[in-house]
């Protein structure tokens, strides 16, 4: 039998693929998600709706700021490693309440950060983000760049978390992998995210808002490689006796919004109604993984391309929504 795993925002998008690739493997889960608003629980409810038979999958609904409940999930269950994926999310709406992004993503983690050194647990896989990067000049972005230059709430989020958890590794010998994730997507993602959105107006009918000149590009990295890795991150603090890293998950090729857009039609044989629009503030012109690290680390190789993404992106839509 594997080890126990605490997955925060374990019914999430990222979280709840996680979870069945870790039941699948072997591991026990214990998954901590409060269904925060951000979108509807109900899309939530339905990420776990497998997951909930298995015997070796524990739910909690639960936030990570209830220290009282972390200490009782630590003391309850040997948990070897915490994967902590929840968060609030998306850049944007971080721009209006910066101050909920703040309590959740950094005192949120200060308080799981803490339950966790009471609790003796040593082992940490981390979500940050490829927003830290800002508006990065140098591409591709690499994690000796540095990332003091942040241009929404989140992103700074984000960074003040991968510093709190420096702190946490220093003192207490917490063994740490951050993460920083290029635009995930894949079946679940979440509803605000661009493919997702897309699809949606896409079969519905309504027309797409491009911001900018549609020249803005993102290194989109299907979810299962971004599984892959963190399970291979669990297996890297196992064999790594003293560990800090700051660790790039992207595809290392970006997609120009237009090109996306362009191979979303020719995936789903339809055509969008496009509206123009200015760019928005916080938004990044451009991300792009230099994945050297994860590929000698962990032995990365997202095998996913674009097309191959969003087709499978299709099937799961339309198996859900159509
Ligand atoms: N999806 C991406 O492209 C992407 C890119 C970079 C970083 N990330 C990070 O990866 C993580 C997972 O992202 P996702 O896309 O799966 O988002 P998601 O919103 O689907 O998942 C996050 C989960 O965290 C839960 N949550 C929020 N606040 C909580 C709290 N206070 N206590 C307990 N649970 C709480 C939510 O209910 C949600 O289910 C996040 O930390 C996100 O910032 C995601």
């Amino acid at each position: 039998m594997k080890k126990n795993i605490l997955v925060t925002g374990g019914a999430g998008f990222i979280g709840s693929n996680l979870n069945d690739e870790l039941l699948k493997t072997g591991f026990s889960v214990y998954s901590l998600d409060n269904f925060d608003a951000f979108y509807e629980k109900g899309t939530k409810q339905n990420n776990i709706r497998e997951a909930l038979f298995h015997p070796h999958y524990r739910p909690y609904e639960g936030d990570i700021r209830d220290a009282k409940m972390l200490g009782s999930i630590f003391r309850d269950h040997n948990i070897d490693t915490v994967v902590h994926l929840a968060s609030k999310a998306g850049v944007r709406p971080s721009i209006l309440s910066p101050e909920e992004y703040f309590d959740v993503n950094v005192n949120g983690t200060l308080s799981l950060l803490k339950a966790m050194q009471e609790a003796g647990v040593k082992k940490l896989i981390f979500a940050s983000s490829s927003s830290i990067y800002g508006n990065n000049l140098k591409i591709p972005y690499s994690e000796t760049d540095v990332v003091d230059f942040p241009i929404s709430p989140y992103a700074a989020s984000k960074k003040a978390t991968e510093l709190i958890t420096h702190v946490y590794h220093h003192l207490y010998g917490i063994n740490v992998i951050n993460f920083r994730f290029f635009t995930v997507y894949g079946a679940r993602q979440r509803p605000d995210l661009a493919i997702h959105k897309f699809f949606h107006k896409l079969y519905t009918n309504q027309p797409i808002e491009i911001y900018g000149d549609g020249s803005t590009s993102r290194d989109y990295t299907y979810i299962d490689d971004i599984v892959k890795a963190i399970i291979s991150g669990i297996a890297f603090l196992d064999n790594t006796g003293h560990a800090y890293e700051i660790i790039n998950l992207g595809n290392s090729n970006p997609v120009k919004l237009l090109d996306l857009i362009s191979h979303i039609e020719d995936v789903s044989g339809r055509k969008f109604i496009r509206h123009h629009r200015e760019m928005q503030e916080g938004d990044v012109n451009l991300t792009f993984a230099d994945i050297s690290k994860a590929r000698k680390l962990l032995n990365y190789s997202p095998d996913t391309g674009i097309r191959e993404g969003l087709m499978k992106f299709r099937k799961w839509y339309e198996s859900n929504y159509f």
